[in-house]
């Protein structure tokens, strides 16, 4: 059966608090709405339209490299009218679709799979997903009659007897098409909000006899986040199931409640993550590292048998075998070979370090590609800004770089050179050459006398 979905989007979302539009909102390191639309894609629904209204732009910029499409609801007249305003994507599809608030972020992907194969094994015009609340505050209330659905009551339209239901809608459901663009008509705004609820299309729906079911989730699959304790809740419930799933993998977490894991990481088997440790974006880590205390890695790739200890490294690649830190700072673009080491109190910027290289100690390393098997000594610096521009230095395989040396780029070092301790190096260095420059040491015996 062919399947699109469209995400309502358009509310105002306002508990929140917030300049920003609710669906932007990041749980585990990326925005609500996009956590969505990737569940939706990997459950094999790619035609998806989100209805837009309040914050439309900040909305359409968040997900705009996500391959949607977008329909506007001027004003918020409810979740009726917001589907409807999707008419347009919907006009001349076949079968049926999903419909989703934008707010859901705990929903798994096996609940929407199994959405789908029960409207389809039963036949179904409207199936839709129920949950139950000890307390399900405005929830609306799933009334039942000799078990089957008969209609959802939105919490201010409830009777204080129906108030207390405890089976809620989680405004998730998989629609007909034929069935949606007809029963939407019929929708009217005659309740305690004047809002068109999309909700009304079961009672229409049992009027016109067709087959109504519905499937049951835990209830913290459903939570909404509409409020800032209620995204911290989401948070806190998906970082457990991240941290749940990498265990299940082989990965070693040594303290869960200080670990942080953005919910698109990836970690091989058997590496060991140590208290305090955060593991941002898109980072893919090796088999059998070791990510020790106090390391923050974001949208980084990590070699096999690779350490990284008191760290912090953003949009980089580090090779296997490698070790890095403590105290390392790797910046956006350091490529970092294999069987390097990376020591304390170094900072690389915009550089590639070949394998087997050192750079052990209290260095800057910025615009650069440095050899294999180089040994850069303590304190060189890498001067790559003129003020107005930055500017390159190459260092050739198998260098020596003592310490304290500052290579004033633009510059080339080439191979199997060495450069004494104390250099400023401002002219190519040809290979397999000794560079000094710096002032002979005079001795003045008995000056402090004097
Ligand atoms: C809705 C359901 C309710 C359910 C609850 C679950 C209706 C009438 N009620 O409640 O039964 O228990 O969700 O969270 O559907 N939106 C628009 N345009 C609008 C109004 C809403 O796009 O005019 C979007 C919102 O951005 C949000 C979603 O629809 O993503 C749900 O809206 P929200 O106001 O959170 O839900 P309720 O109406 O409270």
């Amino acid at each position: 059966m062919e399947i699109c979905a469209i995400v309502l989007a358009a509310g105002k979302g306002s508990r929140m608090k917030s300049k920003h539009h609710k669906g932007t909102h990041k749980v585990c390191g990326k925005e609500m709405i996009n956590i969505l639309i990737d569940k939706l894609r990997a459950s094999n629904v790619s035609d998806i339209n989100l209805v837009v209204g309040e914050h439309k732009e900040e909305i359409i910029n968040v997900t705009k490299d996500r391959g949607v499409s977008y329909s506007t609801q001027e004003e918020q007249l409810g979740t009726g009218h917001a589907v409807l305003c999707s008419q347009e994507f919907l006009k001349d599809k076949k079968g049926s679709v999903l419909i989703f608030a934008c707010d859901t972020p705990l929903f798994k992907k096996e609940s929407i799979i199994s959405l789908i194969k029960t409207h389809e094994s039963e036949k179904n015009a409207i199936t839709f997903v129920t949950s139950f609340f000890e307390d399900p505050l405005s929830y609306g209330r799933i009334i039942r009659k000799n078990g089957e659905v008969s209609l959802i009551r939105e919490a201010k339209d409830c009777t204080p007897e129906e108030l207390l239901i405890k089976e809620v809608n989680t405004s998730i459901y998989c629609i007909d098409i034929d069935f949606l663009l007809n029963g939407l008509k019929k929708i009217n705004n005659s309740n305690a909000q004047n809002e068109f609820y999309l909700t009304d299309l079961i009672e229409i729906g049992n009027k016109e006899n067709v087959k109504i079911g519905t499937i049951q989730v835990e209830n913290k699959e459903v939570i909404g986040v509409d409020s800032r304790k209620q995204l911290y809740y989401a948070n806190k419930l998906l970082r457990e199931e991240i941290l749940d799933f990498h265990m299940n993998n082989g990965v070693t977490i040594l303290d869960c409640e200080s670990t942080y894991i953005d919910v698109d990481v990836k970690i091989g088997m058997d590496t060991i993550i140590y208290p305090n440790v955060h593991i941002c974006g898109k980072s893919i880590i090796g088999e059998e590292c070791e990510i020790l205390p106090n390391t923050k890695i974001v949208d980084t790739q990590i070699g096999n048998n690779t350490k990284i200890e008191s760290s912090v490294i953003y949009e980089s690649k580090v090779g296997e075998n490698t070790s890095v830190g403590p105290f390392a700072y790797l910046r956006p673009n350091s490529i970092i070979g294999d069987r390097v080491k990376v020591g304390d109190f170094v900072e690389i910027k915009n550089a590639t370090i070949g394998n087997e290289t050192k750079i052990s100690h209290l260095s800057y390393v910025g615009d650069a590609s440095v050899g294999e098997n180089c040994n850069l000594g303590c304190g060189i610096v890498t001067v790559n800004y003129d003020g107005k521009k930055k500017h390159k230095t190459i260092i050739g395989d198998k260098s020596f770089v003592g310490c304290n040396v500052n290579l004033v780029a633009p510059v080339v070092v080439g191979e199997n050179s060495y450069i004494a301790a104390g250099t400023t190096v401002t002219e190519k260095v040809d290979s397999n050459s000794l560079a000094i420059g710096r002032c002979r040491q005079t001795n003045i015996k008995n000056w402090v006398k004097k």
